[in-house]
């Protein structure tokens, strides 16, 4: 009897052994995979200003002032990444107490501004872009970090509205929040949708006839929740959709 209940009872602990023994190396696994998805999400654009920047340089013979300009945007550009690359590497180590340390004032307004000033080169983009910048609306945060979330979210606005299309990006304060909203009047968002919007590799049908991984929100929500923050998305299929940022204003 004993030796029946042991041949039953050894199998089922050494399997629930072996599972504890490997959740570490699994999370770490995860980890890692959140880290690689998001460095090749964020890595694409900083890249291509290098490349384009270096191309044009090679293209002709420049004068030397040329030269320092687009070595200094390279430059910029390389800085940019780097910081990047070690703010992704926290945010997706869950090393939110280490990552925080790190955490600058930053204005949104400027960071809004930066990022409506960057898109100035395609003029599409930039002539469905109505900006209304509040009174300063400083956080605590790493500029790297929420600067990808704030250009995430117009990335989405553009991508999923029509060229006649609007898209509002406004910044306020109120309640000791600041809030970034971006809304759009493109293909919206059922309920469904809306429920997914946030996993990570989710896309909706209406939404396969663009470019992308599924990946851009998700982030967008691990970088709020790593400023204590909250991401909230209203939506109706054909009207277009509103994603509000939501931020504690620096203590
Ligand atoms: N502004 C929007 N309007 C309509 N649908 C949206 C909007 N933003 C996000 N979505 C829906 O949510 C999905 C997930 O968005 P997410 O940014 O994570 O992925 P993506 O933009 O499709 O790809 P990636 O961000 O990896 O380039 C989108 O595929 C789309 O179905
Ligand atoms: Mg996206």
């Amino acid at each position: 009897m004993l030796y029946a209940v042991l041949l039953v009872l050894i199998p089922i602990a050494s399997f629930l052994m072996a599972r504890a023994a490997l959740a570490p190396l699994q999370k770490s696994y995860e980890l890692q995979q959140r880290f690689v998805d998001g460095a090749s999400h964020e890595m694409r654009s900083p890249l291509s200003v290098i490349e384009g920047e270096l191309e044009l340089a090679l293209l002709s013979i420049r004068t030397p002032a040329e030269y320092e300009r687009a070595m200094q945007t390279a430059l910029d550009a390389v800085g940019g990444l780097t910081q990047l690359t070690n703010d992704l590497l926290l945010l997706s180590r869950g090393a939110g107490a280490e990552l925080k340390k790190t955490y600058e004032l930053v204005d949104l307004n400027d960071l809004v501004r930066l990022d409506i000033d960057a898109r100035a080169s395609s003029p599409v983009d930039a002539a469905r872009l109505d900006v209304h910048r509040g009174r300063a609306a400083a956080v605590l945060g790493s500029p790297a970090l929420l600067a990808r979330a704030i250009a995430n979210v117009i990335d989405n606005a553009l991508k999923f509205t029509p060229p006649t299309g609007v898209i509002t990006v406004s910044t306020a304060v109120h309640d000791r929040t600041c809030t970034v909203t971006v809304r759009d009047t493109g293909i919206g968002m059922d309920n469904n949708d809306l429920k997914h919007a946030f996993d990570r590799f989710w896309r909706s049908d209406r939404a396969r006839s663009q470019p992308g991984h599924g990946i851009g929100l998700s982030l967008v929500q691990q970088i709020v929740h790593a400023h204590d923050g909250r991401i909230t998305l209203t939506s109706q299929v054909g009207i277009g959709t509103t994603v509000a940022v939501n931020l504690p204003l620096r203590p």
